[in-house]
């Protein structure tokens, strides 16, 4: 792409980092291209661009979609918080799960500003699941066994999101028709007393109903096209939230200063 370098990021199994040439504007970029390169590879760190203000950030986001607005308004402020109403506040762990599940729309991509990055010592990084190459890598007998099921995902509104869905586990990315997953996983021990998520097979038992849920757990974080995100001052990451889940790992002593802002385009 003009105006930056274009790269595979280092082990990673997907994605790609552009590069500002010159500590470019993120407005110089191609919009048509850009667009295109996050529905090709799904997550793009943009780096080295110069920082925009909150509205900036509106601004740049609008050229890719209406934004969706929250109880809070266009940009959420990850940071820790005492005594948090919802567990993505916390230092606890946050389950794989798409954006906006409980919402009456669901976002097309997440774009991020990084303020302040993860600690080199581990800790909150984002994690994040490729579903449409999870789902293509595994054994035919293995997604015969998940293709067809619907799940149905209950949680109380503590902060910005609740409510109860039904959704099918597998299904067409409205754009690329690729075949991705979309699931909440259950069974979060750090969210357990705090805003838990009710998740239940339809038509399945209780134990049948456990069993396959863990199995499904194991198969993600397992799988190849799963990795932890350390995020880096000064970043932007735009993130195809039809192809990708995301959660994040539990933070540890030195790591609770990452900042990040989110915008949710529809
Ligand atoms: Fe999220």
């Amino acid at each position: 792409m003009s105006l930056a370098t274009e790269n595979f990021i280092p082990e990673t199994p997907f994605g790609m980092v552009l590069e500002a040439d010159n500590g470019d504007s993120l407005f110089d970029l191609d919009k048509n291209e850009l667009q295109k390169l996050i529905l090709d590879e799904s997550f793009i760190i943009l780096r080295g661009f110069e920082a925009l203000s909150n509205e900036k950030m509106c601004d740049f986001a609008r050229q890719f979609g209406e934004l969706l607005k929250w109880d809070f308004g266009y940009v959420l402020e990850l940071q820790l918080k005492q005594n948090p109403q919802n567990h993505i506040f916390s230092e606890g762990r946050v389950e794989l799960h798409w954006d906006g599940a409980f919402a009456s729309v669901e976002p097309r991509f997440n774009f991020f500003q990084c303020l302040d990055g993860s600690a080199e010592t581990g800790g909150g990084e984002t994690t994040f699941l490729n579903t449409v190459k999870f789902l293509d890598s595994l054994p035919q007998d293995s997604l015969d066994m998940i293709k067809d099921i619907v799940i149905s995902y209950q949680a109380d509104k503590k902060a910005h999101y609740g409510g109860s869905i039904e959704t099918p586990l597998v299904s067409k990315h409205p754009v690329t028709g690729k075949l991705r997953m979309q699931f909440i996983e259950p069974f979060n021990e750090d969210n357990a007393d705090v805003n838990p998520v009710v998740t239940a097979i339809k038509g399945f038992e209780d134990e049948q109903n456990d069993r396959l849920l863990k199995q499904i757990i194991d198969w993600c974080y397992q799988s190849r096209y799963f990795y932890d995100h350390r995020w880096q001052k000064g970043d932007y990451v735009m993130v195809d939230n039809n192809a990708l889940l995301h959660g994040r790992r539990r933070f540890q002593g030195t790591g609770l200063t990452r900042s990040l802002k989110r915008i949710h385009i529809i």
